[in-house]
């Protein structure tokens, strides 16, 4: 029998959205909708209806909801929100890189670490050594550790594996993932990540390799849904990008690419002229790319947890959402510049560091979310016949309290796909 779940009392059922929204832009981010005493029915894994309790006994759905075979839940006190959608990460890899932190703290930049061997090749030396069991054990520990602090959906991309058989290697352990995990998994080909050591002084033609190699072989294999490329001073640039994103698209992968992170790199003009769903990062953003940006339909999406890990400069999030852009955030969960996949905290620094308000955060982190990772008609809000994905709180007085009570796991109970998992 199919699990269905009644959820009554709840204080507050947050962000609820008609069907046809894909993602909510500028002034439009700072209205969320919200029933307060609320009850929420889940069956066949998708959000069935909800409403006022006090119009919960003459719902016509009366009589199945309060059948023996539901699962009832009181969620007196408690508020229930649509899952996060962290549309950004690197959560598959191996080992650690803490030493390279203490190295940061101590005054190296992120370029200086990454020239001397350090970043991302680092993390490429062992995934080289480190083996598929392995690295799916250890990712789906990770998983299993947002799932509990409220994320429901997940990309994940390679780019630590740096040649064919690594890449390849990486991107099968995200299809495992995707297939064994109860949270929504896309997976992301990242090959364009850095330069391995073994291609110094021949970018173009570890470019080449790329393009002729790798994504031919990672479109064969249906090994991922998307394709990234970090487009930035001492990586990727424009023009390289330009050729992958080409390349990539012809084969069905949309960019979600690194843009701007460490300079005003072309990243977002190359990204909006291949249609990317997503541009990253985008600490180094001016009139010029805001601009680029309004005329397109591609998410810029900010990761607070890396600019807050290596002390940089932040993206200016306030004046990009007061022109009318929308935003999503993400975790960037990785060894080097964010090794955190906790979404709450993530509220936080948006808060205090983008001057983002609850209301704009929350539709950043879940409906903007979805549409990063291409899945908002499924997922990122409570929307009758989307996916039951949502989580229920401890008790909190406010939805302000989520941002502000920053380090505090606040969700207490999950379901995914309708189902409880803890
Ligand atoms: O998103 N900016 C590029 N890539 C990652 C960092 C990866 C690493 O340092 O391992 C990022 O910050
Ligand atoms: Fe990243």
């Amino acid at each position: 029998m199919k699990n269905k779940i009644l959820i009554l009392n709840i204080k507050k059922l947050v962000s609820i959205k008609e069907k046809n929204i894909e993602k909510v832009s500028g002034k439009e981010m700072s209205f969320l909708e919200n029933i307060d005493n609320a009850f929420l029915f889940i069956k066949d894994e998708k959000i069935h209806s909800f409403g006022k309790m006090r119009d919960f006994h003459t719902n016509e759905k009366i009589e199945e909801m309060t059948s023996l075979n539901v699962k009832s839940i009181n969620a007196k006190n408690k508020m229930v929100f649509p899952s996060f959608c962290d549309s950004h990460t690197h959560l598959v890899y191996a080992g650690s890189r803490e030493i390279e932190y203490i190295d940061k703290i101590k005054g190296l930049s992120y370029e200086e670490i990454a020239k001397r061997g350090g970043g991302i090749l680092n993390s490429s030396r062992l995934i080289n050594k480190t083996s598929e069991n392995l690295l799916y054990r250890n990712a789906s520990e990770r998983i299993n550790e947002i799932i509990k602090l409220g994320t429901g959906a997940v990309e994940i991309k390679s780019g630590y594996g740096l040649s064919l058989k690594d890449e390849l290697k990486m991107l099968r352990v995200i299809k495992e993932l995707k297939k064994d995990m109860p949270i929504s998994i896309k997976s992301t080909f990242l090959g364009a990540h850095a330069v391995p050591l073994k291609y110094k002084g021949r970018q173009k033609e570890y470019v080449d390799l790329i393009i002729n190699e790798m994504i031919p072989k990672v479109a064969e294999e249906n090994l991922a849904d998307y394709i990234d490329v970090f487009c930035d001073k001492g990586f990727f640039t424009e023009e390289e990008t330009d050729r992958i994103l080409e390349c990539g698209n012809k084969y069905g992968l949309r960019g979600k690419i690194h843009a701007n992170e460490l300079d005003f790199s072309g990243g977002i003009q190359v990204g909006v002229k291949h249609n990317a769903l997503s541009v990253d990062h985008l600490e180094f953003t001016g009139k010029e790319e805001i601009e680029i940006l309004k005329n397109s339909q591609t998410m810029p999406t900010l990761l607070p947890g890396a600019a807050f890990f290596l002390g940089m400069k932040y993206p200016p999030a306030r004046k990009m959402i007061d022109s009318g852009l929308a935003i999503a955030l993400a975790s960037d969960f990785n060894p080097g510049s964010s090794p955190s996949g906790n979404m709450q905290f993530i509220m936080s620094l948006a808060c205090i560091k983008f001057k983002m308000i609850t209301e704009e955060i929350i539709n950043a982190v879940t409906l903007n979310g979805a549409y990063a990772m291409g899945m908002s008609d499924k997922l990122g809000s409570i929307t009758k016949g989307k996916i039951a994905n949502i989580f229920i709180t401890k008790e909190i007085p406010s939805i302000e309290f989520m941002p502000y009570s920053f380090g505090s796991n606040l969700v207490e109970k999950v379901i995914l796909n309708g189902k409880i998992i803890f």
